[in-house]
């Protein structure tokens, strides 16, 4: 009896319970039969090899990993894409001028010469994934544990270099299960993608950060691109010769709509998770590194959004940042609030009894937590400071781009021409793309405040001591003023403002101007001493930390072992959740629909609003309910949102939501706030992903922009 109570225990809690639909990422190329009958079981009306081959084309073959970290689907057979507004945003800011105001206006190429280049946009195809575990093992065979955690980083990237070299292909190794698992995968990587579509920011935005990571949502979240190839169907660098891009396969586009219980089928690159995460870890994400990291991205940002709504030249030069640092702002505060709320801590100290219980009398797992829970209390009382550093100091771009010359100033000192020259290449590319999007006047109050902060809250034995003692020449060290006075100082005495001065100190590099640099000075006074004093605990804490979970997670697969729907954490791979259309209930007494539609638009619209303001022909084309063939068939309205209880995180943002033939019905966008405790734990019950629904993306496109052009070409399935 107790027995069998201690295999129930095991497999109903957080990951060792892999019978539910709504719970998993699983790697498409290695799909176990009982996950695919399951998905079956869901409503898949596919094959596994329709849905990933290496031989025929597949749905894999029309999803890419878009910019550094979204997703986005092919839906044409000439390589148009369809992508999140917030993941091409910053393609759409860098297209746009005060004149020509792309993001607050919308832009649609009405013809193949209109679509706009983004340079240093690119998008990757996967080709094919394979195990290579016991060659990194071969590798690693020699080394003890604390070597392996940190030489594996660079042994990875050594082999993965090597293959990328003979394959001429982007190759990437990835380790799964923290390290108990190598999977190399070869990518196709395009870089002539091209801007083809992207609604007014007040649609594609709609709702701002008050609606980010919230439901009902009203968020027109998409924007369009076009990926091109040389004429004879290679990847190649943007030339005016190159030509529409033909894919492997294509998806069609579903206008037949959404309804509760529906079978949902996401692909996309997650970006991370940490499923397997202990108690341990979660009371220091708690107790430090989510509410510092909240402090002080509020004080940063809030001196952002006070320039941005001056002047509409900041906010073009500051948006995307904006954007950036404000999603995991409020997603960490979330995410805090929702682990203590969802008894997250509880949920994990009960795995972690259940796997001392099967690790009872195994000497390998002996003390296994007892090990965890000591790296974590030697490295707490330097967490804070680290937060600091991250989120305070490099918070700033003055002080981020001062503290990148360090490198520079280093070599300058040795007189090393060779990394001199190397680092003034390296300096030259940062400075543009720093300079670009640089505001002073927000920068100066970063600066103050962030010095302050760290004066008023960082343990008083850290803090670099000379910086803070040259402080007390501006004045009193606990008033205000001392700091914006030091902040204005900085300022005027940094060739960091200047670009004249700038190019002048690069073109013959000394190191003297530096050292006399107070940008320079400042930040190297707060970086050089984590580095000498404090960066080694987070380096033997790290190891510690990778060689036990390692270990941990070599038991959890070996208890497993005849689990083929175990899953592991997300690290931009390819993954496919599956799952179905589904209202829930947000907390006792209240249910929220699967669907939202265009009338949550006329409710939250509010003219001039920097959040919820909507374009007058949005607003006329609802009111006279011109939906034309997008018109929802059951709710007579226009259905803009849709939620289904899939498995997905940020890197999701972009991907195509399918139903069960594999035609697009949806382009997931984000999660809801009562699950923002998802990359730790999934909550069966609460964890919803939000999806723009195809037909209100469809419907902007074609009656607010007039791009029938784009609807033309696209297989539209109408019944
Ligand atoms: N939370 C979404 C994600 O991480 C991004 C939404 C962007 N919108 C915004 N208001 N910041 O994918």
């Amino acid at each position: 009896m107790k027995k069998f109570f201690l295999v129930t225990l095991i497999s109903c809690t957080s990951f060792f319970n892999l019978c539910r639909a709504d719970e998993g990422m699983y790697l498409p190329y290695i799909l176990g039969t009982k996950v695919y009958n399951n998905m079956v079981k869901n409503g898949l009306k596919l094959t596994k090899e329709q849905l990933y081959s290496i031989n025929k084309s597949s749905i894999k073959d029309a999803i890419v990993l878009f910019g550094r970290g979204c997703t986005a689907e092919i839906v044409s057979k000439e390589g148009l894409l369809f992508t999140n507004h917030h993941c091409g945003y910053n393609n759409i800011a860098e297209a746009s001028s005060v004149a020509h105001n792309y993001l607050q206006d919308g832009f649609w190429a009405k013809t193949k010469q209109e679509e706009i280049a983004c340079p240093g946009l690119s998008v990757l195809f996967l080709e094919k994934a394979e195990d290579v575990t016991s060659i990194v093992n071969a590798k690693l065979k020699d080394l003890n544990p604390s070597e392996i955690a940190s030489k594996l980083p660079a042994i990875l990237m050594e082999l993965s270099n090597e293959a990328s070299k003979q394959s001429g292909k982007e190759v990437k190794i990835n380790s799964f299960y923290k390290g108990n698992q190598f999977i190399q995968f070869t990518y196709v990587k395009y870089t002539d993608v091209r801007l083809v579509g992207a609604p007014p920011e007040s649609i594609g935005k709609f709702g701002g950060d008050t609606d980010n990571w919230e439901w009902p949502r009203h968020t027109g979240d998409f924007s369009i691109f076009r990926v091109y190839m040389s004429k004879d169907g290679k990847p190649a660098d943007y030339s005016a010769e190159n030509v529409p891009f033909k894919p492997k396969h294509f998806l069609p586009v579903s206008i037949k709509g959404v309804k509760n219980g529906d079978y949902a089928m996401i692909f996309g690159y997650p970006g991370g998770t940490n499923r397997y995460e202990t108690s341990y870890g979660l009371n220091l994400k708690v107790d430090i590194e989510n509410p510092n990291l909240v402090e002080l991205r509020d004080a940063r940002l809030k001196f952002m959004h006070t320039e941005m709504v001056k002047d509409p030249a900041v906010k073009l030069k500051l948006a995307s940042n904006y954007a950036y640092v404000a999603n995991y702002w409020k997603f960490f505060d979330g995410e805090s609030k929702q682990i203590i709320k969802n008894n997250v801590i509880e949920r994990k100290q009960k795995d972690e009894a259940a796997f001392e219980l099967w690790a009872k009398g195994k000497k390998e797992y002996e003390n296994i937590f007892t090990n965890i829970k000591a790296t974590y209390d030697n490295w707490k009382p330097y967490t804070k400071h680290r937060v600091y550093i991250n989120e305070g100091i490099l918070g700033s771009p003055i002080l981020a781009m001062a503290s990148s010359l360090n490198a520079l100033q280093n070599a300058l000192i040795k007189n090393n021409s060779n990394q001199i020259k190397e680092q003034t290449e390296k300096v030259k590319v940062l400075f543009k793309a720093y300079f670009d999007a640089h505001d002073i006047p927000s920068d100066k109050n970063i600066v103050a405040a962030m010095i302050q902060m760290f004066y008023k809250n960082i343990d008083p034995s850290q803090r670099p001591e000379n910086f803070y003692t040259n402080l007390k020449t501006y004045g009193n060290i606990d008033s205000d003023e001392t700091y914006t006075k030091f902040a204005n100082a900085l300022f005027n005495n940094t060739i960091l403002v200047d670009e004249t001065k700038f190019n002048s100190f690069i073109a013959e590099p000394d190191s003297t101007t530096l050292k006399n640099d107070l940008a320079f000075q400042t930040a190297t006074a707060f970086v050089n001493n984590y580095a000498t004093n404090y960066a080694k605990y987070f380096v033997e804490f790290n190891n510690k930390l990778n060689t036990y979970s390692q270990l941990y997670l070599k038991g959890i697969l070996e208890m497993n072992a005849n689990n083929d729907a175990l899953y592991p954490d997300a690290n931009q791979t390819m993954r496919v959740s599956y799952g179905n259309v589904k209202s829930y209930s947000p907390k006792d007494g209240a249910v929220c629909k699967e669907v939202c539609t265009a009338t949550g638009i006329l409710e939250k619209y509010k003219p001039g609003d920097y959040e919820f303001d909507a374009p007058k022909k949005l607003i006329e084309l609802i009111k006279a309910k011109d939906f034309g063939q997008y018109a929802d068939k059951q709710t007579k309205d226009l259905v803009v949102g849709f939620i289904s209880n899939n498995d997905i995180t940020g890197g999701n943002s972009g991907s195509p939501v399918l139903n069960a033939k594999g035609e697009l019905i949806g382009l997931a966008f984000d999660g809801n706030y009562e699950a923002l405790s998802h990359k730790i734990a999934v909550d069966k019950d609460l964890n919803r992903t939000i999806s723009l629904d195809v037909r209100y993306m469809l419907f902007v496109i074609e009656k607010l922009g007039g791009a029938t052009n784009i609807i033309n070409e696209l297989q539209l399935v109408k019944q």
